[in-house]
């Protein structure tokens, strides 16, 4: 491994690539090239901190380390024990290792962890430890071993400011890259009429304040030999904005309304956001001038059951047809059923990307005018 440049890989969930890429390549990023699940290019540690610390949409930041054919277990071991740990990993710190294999002689992936962890063991006098968040990765796929090191630790939807979660909440990085497919860019009002916990009104503001995803949360590489506190401080920088733009929640149950509050407090967003608890049928435009609706309804299989759901949607899409002329519309769900019982007529249906283990949609239209 190359200390100055390496391959880095930045995972999110499959689908959403091209908004990921462009998120990417706005952070100045280079020479990035698009592939199933992420982005893949070559970079250094800066570029790693820097990622981790401002990308909204990624999952992951990934650090490639090496690459070799490995057909049998004694390979494999004989090949962990040639790399140099000590450049990545700390001498005598816990660690954990994950191996998956797809189409491979070696198809046993406890095993292959096992001879991974202890030539690292033997190598650095550290111990493995399922607690630990410095997680090495190997995939084995057609007899390629891929090593990585999880850089970021913890799930990048992870911000760390929610204090407070409703049912089924949508990752905050799901929610940042629904946004940005539909061209939100901080200077759209923002409204969401089934908010929940707050989670995609907080990180419309957030994108609007210009307040970098990770400001309030940890990560992993922050524990490697190769963390430099100093560097890292200067290149994190959070130049906040000062704006006159606010972006609304409501939601018909008081709880979420009172978590989306706390939720924004915590977040430091509290005085850009405006919850209110209110019926979908109840909602009227918060602002004269046409924004952005993201829309999360609950759906049958986390919340709730089908049948009475159709109601729901059908009122979903009543009020937004009567009442919010003007306004760009996506709605996040599940069921096809569901959508087309808002009766409005979808623009544009994104593909199916995974929100915590459901397959959700965006469903995107523009509310015209009523033909008189
Ligand atoms: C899937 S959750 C939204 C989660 C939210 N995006 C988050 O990240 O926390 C659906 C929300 O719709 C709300 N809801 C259900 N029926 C409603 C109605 N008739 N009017 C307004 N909100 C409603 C529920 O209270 C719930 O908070």
């Amino acid at each position: 491994m190359n200390p100055e440049e390496f391959e880095i890989f930045i995972t999110c969930v499959p689908g959403l690539e091209n908004e990921l890429l462009n998120e990417v390549q706005e952070l100045g990023f280079k020479k990035t090239i698009i592939a199933s699940g992420g982005i893949h290019f070559f970079g250094g540690w800066h570029d790693v901190w820097r990622a981790n610390f401002y990308l909204r949409g990624a999952t992951k930041v990934l650090v490639r380390f090496a690459s070799f054919r490995a057909i049998h277990l004694s390979q494999l071991d004989k090949r962990s024990r040639k790399l140099e740990w000590g450049k990545l990993l700390n001498f005598k710190k816990p660690f954990k290792v994950e191996t998956v294999c797809r189409k491979s002689k070696i198809y046993h992936s406890k095993a292959a962890s096992q001879r991974i962890s202890k030539a690292i063991s033997d190598k650095l006098y550290s111990k493995e430890d399922p607690n630990s968040r410095i997680m090495v990765k190997a995939r084995i796929a057609s007899d390629l071993c891929t090593i990585s090191l999880d850089s970021s630790g913890e799930g990048l939807h992870k911000r760390g400011y929610k204090i407070a979660t409703g049912k089924a909440p949508i990752r905050e990085t799901l929610a940042a890259l629904f946004l940005r497919k539909m061209k939100f860019d901080g200077s759209q009002v923002v409204y969401d009429p089934m908010c929940g916990s707050g989670t995609i009104v907080i990180e419309a503001a957030e994108i609007a304040l210009g307040l970098p995803a990770g400001r309030n949360r940890t990560f992993a590489f922050m524990e490697l030999p190769s963390f430099k506190k100093d560097e890292y401080e200067k290149l994190a920088k959070i130049n906040q904005k000062k704006i006159k733009l606010k972006f609304y929640g409501s939601d018909r149950d008081n709880g979420a309304i009172q978590n989306s509050i706390k939720n924004s407090q915590k977040a430091n967003v509290g005085t850009s956001c405006d919850f209110k608890t209110k019926s979908i049928s109840n909602a009227t435009p918060p602002t004269q001038e046409p924004g952005i609706i993201l829309v999360n309804p609950p759906y049958g299989k986390r919340v709730g059951s089908r049948k009475n759901l159709f109601a729901l949607y059908r009122s979903l899409g009543q009020t937004l047809s009567e009442k919010f002329v003007g306004w760009h519309v996506g709605i996040i769900t599940s069921d096809t059923g569901l959508a087309k019982a808002t009766e409005l007529k979808f623009l544009d249906i994104s593909s199916a990307v995974d929100n915590g283990g459901t397959k959700v949609k965006l469903y995107e239209t523009k509310i015209n005018h009523p033909k008189i």
